[in-house]
């Protein structure tokens, strides 16, 4: 790469890193997951560490966290607010002593000040003769917002010491945070504790700060006047004395393989601890050499934070919920203690299948390590059987469906003369209440009838009202009714009736698939309806039942007829479509084969503004275009509109893509 590239490269990076960092510390709003901040982080230092020209005094080596915000009266640390260097493995730790020695010019005997990592945030006590003067936030690390009337309203701090023998004037370092249990009422506004607990605490009215139980664990001190401790140690058992709460997991530990097989049960047992930990804090007991070793301009050279995984974690069974979904297959789910992995609170894991429950042999209470990786859902990756309980029973796969009794099936699978791994519940029209839900859910969905702000809450609350029991009853509801419901208003109602209203309008492809037939997914609506041209050949293929027809289309094969068949040899499925044919306004799309985007391949990335994914996809199609799913040599255009996925972005760019906005595309089609 040439020089002036790995500049636009790395300023690129840090001037991403500086948006996630307002995000983070200003709004309490990250956008990113914390593992992919550290990596960017760590690309940074590694592009600095490599090419030395790029070095600078904006570099996260020389940063800390982000300048305090206007809305505060503003406050300078007496000693800086420094942030800590990570370690994720056993050579971090050896290459974090090495360091200490060569620095120290000498190998000594070290013990370690071992201390949890709450994932809070940080606040600066400053004690005047024994009374609260400031409670102040770290800020950039050099100054501080001053929200002292806030931290006030936590119980846990000590707004007057009634001890001898305190300092006259300190600072009084520790983690404010809020407990697991007060985060869940707080979930629908904040994706994590540390979120919730900055947020809260950074309200401009303290009333609001008081609201929400936040704690605060102390752990270091700034300025001391007349310090004279020998040892974190010695001072963590003061702070106690004086009245404040000290984490009761701290203790001292004296070499790497200590520090590591502690690190290990602490990971193993962190999601039983009430608040959230993201690990743990190894600090050099003794002052005198901590002042020997100082600070780099970002942490000190005396203590480092050794992190829990940030893709896995360790937890326990609850409970194993089995759900019924829309073609009746019966999924089970693992109900576990809530943990943050890389932080995002994870309580459900799914177990995919009964099969999978015996293969890994999963029990009620078990002690799992899940797994929480890029968009994948939640997986259990092993069952510690060490830590069972010996009265544990094996999970017995319900026999009937949990939703409507009925009996569950595997399917014998002709083609692999194997028993499918999925059970179903037979009763899959609508006599199963949760198999219809699911089925309405999939009426109104993205690339179904693309029902603007119907969304999947709404039919479980409307279903619950009985307001919609069969999707045709979405064109015939009570507004009136809707209108005195809780969350509902004019506007919304009537925002509600304008879209029910326009998706009256769909294509027969779109309505092939908001029928929800087995294996007659997007690809095979389209398929079907191409052939077809119309709805009214599809219902005659319905009434004389020959879906043999079908098996004249390249790509619909033997398990899609099957499934046709069955699907309409339920007298409710035909009665269903019969009547949406008569409500809606189902045309066939006709392909434009001549469009001006013919032979051209698109792909989206980030959120669209004023049109949905699904319609612009359609649009695309309606002017001869494909969408892609992936960034591939095939793809010609990478849509781009709000926070696009950076990776697909760079990915792009190297294999030579034009990358568009949504206003280009615009352009493209006019
Ligand atoms: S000591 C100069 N001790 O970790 C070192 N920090 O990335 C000052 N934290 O901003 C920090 N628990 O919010 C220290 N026992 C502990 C801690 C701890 C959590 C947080 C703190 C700090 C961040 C450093």
């Amino acid at each position: 790469m040439k020089k002036d590239e790995i500049i636009k490269n790395y300023n690129y990076k840090l001037k991403e890193l500086f948006n996630h960092n307002k995000l983070y510390y200003d709004k309490s709003k990250p956008i990113i997951s914390d593992s992919k901040y550290d990596k960017l982080k760590y690309d940074i230092l590694e592009l600095e560490n490599k090419y030395k020209f790029l070095k600078n005094n904006k570099s996260p080596d020389k940063v800390v966290g982000y300048k305090p915000s206007r809305s505060f009266e503003k406050y300078k640390h007496k000693v800086p607010m420094l942030s800590l260097s990570n370690a994720f493995s056993k050579n971090d730790l050896i290459n974090f002593e090495k360091k200490i020695f060569n620095y120290l010019n000498k190998n000594i005997k070290l013990n370690y000040s071992v201390e949890p990592k709450i994932d809070g945030i940080s606040a600066s006590l400053t004690y005047k003769n024994k009374k609260l003067v400031y409670g102040v936030s770290r800020g950039d690390g050099l100054t501080g917002e001053v929200i002292t009337e806030n931290l006030k309203t936590i119980k846990d701090i000590p707004k007057k010491i009634n001890v001898p023998n305190f300092p006259n004037e300190i600072e009084i370092r520790g983690e404010v945070f809020i407990k697991k249990g007060d985060f869940l009422k707080l979930k629908n506004e904040f994706a994590n504790p540390r979120n919730a607990a900055s947020g809260t605490l950074r309200q401009k009215d303290p009333n609001e700060t008081k609201k929400i139980p936040l704690n605060f664990v102390a752990y270091t001190f700034g300025f001391i006047q007349n310090n004279t401790f020998k040892f974190q140690s010695e001072f963590l058992k003061d702070l106690k004395k004086w009245g404040f709460k000290t984490n009761k997991h701290n203790k001292i530990l004296s070499n790497i393989k200590q520090l590591i097989n502690f690190h290990k049960k602490f990971e193993e047992t962190r999601f039983d601890i009430d608040y959230d930990v993201d690990g743990l804090v190894y600090k050099i007991d003794d002052l005198n050499l901590q002042n020997r070793l100082g600070f780099t301009s970002s942490a000190p050279r005396w203590a480092i934070a050794h992190k829990f995984s940030a893709d896995s974690a360790i937890t326990k069974i609850k409970n194993i919920e089995i759900q019924v979904g829309r073609t009746g297959a019966l999924t089970p789910v693992a109900k576990v203690e809530p943990v943050n992995i890389g932080g995002v609170i994870v309580a459900n894991a799914t177990l995919h299948n009964e099969d999978e429950i015996k293969r890994k042999d999963i029990r009620l209470g078990d002690v799992i390590k899940i797994e929480r990786a890029g968009d994948v859902i939640p997986h259990v990756i092993e069952v510690d059987k060490t830590k069972r309980d010996k009265n544990s029973k094996i999970f017995k796969f319900p026999d009937n469906c949990p939703s409507c009794g009925s009996k569950t099936i595997k399917e014998f699978n002709t083609t692999t003369k194997k028993y499918d791994a999925v059970r179903r519940c037979i009763n899959d029209g609508y006599g199963c209440e949760r198999i219809s839900i699911e089925k309405i859910k999939h009426f109104i969905s993205k690339e179904a009838l693309n029902i603007d702000g119907f969304g999947k809450k709404v039919v479980e609350n409307f279903w619950n009202l009985n307001l919609i029991k069969k999707p045709q009853d979405i064109f015939a509801l009570d507004y009136k009714k809707i209108i005195s419901l809780d969350g509902w208003g004019e506007l919304s109602v009537n925002n509600l009736k304008n879209s029910i209203e326009k998706s009256k309008n769909v294509s027969l492809q779109r309505f092939i698939y908001s029928i929800g037939i087995r294996h007659i997914g997007v690809e095979n609506s389209k398929l079907i309806s191409d052939n077809l041209e119309n709805i009214s050949n599809f219902l005659k293929i319905i009434k004389n039942r020959n879906f043999k027809k079908f098996l004249n289309i390249d790509g619909i094969g033997e398990t899609q007829i099957n499934s046709l068949k069955y699907f309409f040899s339920n007298q409710t499925n035909v009665d269903i479509v019969v009547e949406l044919s008569l409500i809606l306004n189902i045309k066939h799309q006709k392909l434009n084969k001549s469009g001006v985007l013919i032979n051209k391949n698109f792909m989206f990335t980030g959120k669209l503004s004023g049109i949905s994914r699904a319609e612009a996809k359609s649009l695309i199609e309606k002017n001869s275009g494909t969408t892609l799913s992936s960034v591939n040599r095939n793809l010609d255009y990478l849509v781009i509109g709000e926070k696009p996925t950076k990776r697909k972005v760079d990915q792009a760019k190297s294999l030579g893509i034009k990358v568009i906005t949504q206003d280009e595309l615009i352009k493209l089609l006019n």
